[in-house]
């Protein structure tokens, strides 16, 4: 495929709209130097990324990868990161796309392809993918169900879907916010966007955006407050709107991205009265009520599949015995924190990536030893044959999955299907 440009068309003014708006306000803000924002990665911090997605197959590097909706980076990443898969980004916006293509050249991208082209129209590529990126984009499309099932149709069956909606309740300030401007006719113009950073200054400390200028990255800068408060058409997805979202689509819910905070095992909410009753809700139910008790998440991120894709192997379950022939992949992020330490713990495990202050893991002087021994080569039987006691390990293998500190390679498990054939 030529890497030139295709007209886009989606015919609703909505539409023209949003990549208007993206034209003049490029997103994430452009950068000509992506080693100062991340490093590349090595091969476990791939490996640990593709078995989040893909616990139970094997290792690969060679994937197919759609970034729709890519802005002005993050095809790049994509193709730094994995050198040896084939990376196609699209995006609406001229602009964005020329600024990824000047990092194409820059670091000599040559698995990297871009297109101009709207998600909806993504079908004119001519291809399939192994996995679809697809992050801050579908709640901005006129019509989400069309653009996520377009993506839905270039998917393989085997194939696996990143994507990040924005979350309505601890996005409520962001929507008065977006309504005050709408009244008071403030228009994504470079003026009007200076007036309101100044006129945010005198918000009041407790208003319900408040917490969201202070803390996110995303209202560091002009680009990103345009991004939040002028943008022409957002809307959110709680849990429950999320999974229906999903289905009408075609998708299915495989995990969160970060689960610990959607879990009633980690956080305060384990040690309340509620637990018991959390626990025996469905999955789905109880992500729902925790997003209401938590009531600050501003976005989801979720890994999805297709509904009609081939069985593969049992889920990670720790229950059985299957646990035992899992390897622990650990994920980047955790630190190990030794001050102010609850009595028995040698440390307290949290993960930077989680914006949660409760989703810390007390460890003792054992489990540090089965920390320690994984070294993404050994199963947790392997690890355990020099390490002791396996109903502590099992406890403890799964709460470091829980918590967002490993991931699994189960494609060693055989099914008992596999077995009954072998
Ligand atoms: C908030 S930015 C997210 C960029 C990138 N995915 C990221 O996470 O950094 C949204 C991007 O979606 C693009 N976009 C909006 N509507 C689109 C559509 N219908 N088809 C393709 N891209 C679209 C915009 O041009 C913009 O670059």
């Amino acid at each position: 495929m030529n890497d030139h440009d295709v007209p886009v068309s989606t015919g609703a003014a909505s539409a023209r709209q949003v990549s208007a708006f993206y034209e003049r306000h490029p997103y994430p803000p452009p950068v000509d130097d992506l080693k100062a924002h991340r490093q590349p990665w090595d091969d476990r911090r791939r490996r640990a990324e593709y078995h989040l997605f893909w616990p139970a197959e094997p290792y690969r590097e060679d994937l197919s990868i759609l970034v729709a909706g890519c802005g002005t980076r993050q095809a790049a990443h994509y193709a730094l990161r994995w050198p040896r898969a084939q990376v196609i980004g699209i995006d609406v916006s001229a602009r964005s796309i020329e600024f990824t293509r000047a990092l194409k050249r820059k670091y000599a991208l040559a698995n990297l392809e871009l297109r101009q082209l709207a998600v909806e129209r993504v079908a004119e590529l001519g291809q399939r993918f192994e996995h679809v990126v697809c992050t801050g984009v579908v709640h901005h499309l006129p019509d989400p169900d069309a653009g996520l099932r377009a993506l839905h149709d270039v998917l393989e069956p085997t194939g696996t879907v990143k994507m990040m909606v924005y979350a309505p309740y601890g996005r409520a300030g962001v929507y008065m916010l977006q309504d005050y401007c709408r009244r008071l006719g403030i228009a994504a113009t470079e003026p009007d966007i200076r007036d309101l950073a100044a006129s945010l200054k005198a918000l009041p400390l407790d208003h319900p955006l408040a917490p969201l200028l202070r803390n996110s990255p995303d209202f560091a800068d002009r680009a990103g407050l345009a991004d939040a408060l002028l943008h022409p058409q957002d809307r959110s997805y709680s849990v429950p709107q999320l999974l229906d979202l999903l289905g009408r689509a075609g998708l299915a819910f495989a995990r969160w991205v970060r689960q610990a905070p959607y879990l009633p095992w980690c956080g305060a909410l384990a040690s309340t009265p509620h637990h018991a009753r959390l626990i025996g809700l469905t999955a789905e139910a109880q992500y729902a009520a925790i997003e209401l008790f938590r009531g600050t998440m501003v976005r989801h991120s979720v890994v999805a599949y297709r509904k009609d894709r081939p069985a593969r192997g049992a889920p990670v379950d720790f229950n059985g015995e299957a646990w035992l022939d899992y390897t622990p992949i650990r994920l980047p992020g955790t630190l190990a924190v030794r001050e102010r330490l609850p009595p028995g713990a040698t440390a307290v495990l949290i993960n930077t990536k989680h914006t949660y202050n409760d989703l810390y893991l007390p460890i003792d002087a054992g489990q540090e030893r089965l920390l320690a021994a994984i070294d993404g080569e050994r199963t947790i039987a392997e690890i355990c044959r020099e390490r002791g006691d396996r109903s502590l390990a099992r406890a403890f293998f799964q709460q470091l999955w829980r918590w967002d500190h490993v991931v699994f390679d189960i494609s060693r498990v055989l099914t008992q299907s596999d077995a009954q054939t072998a």
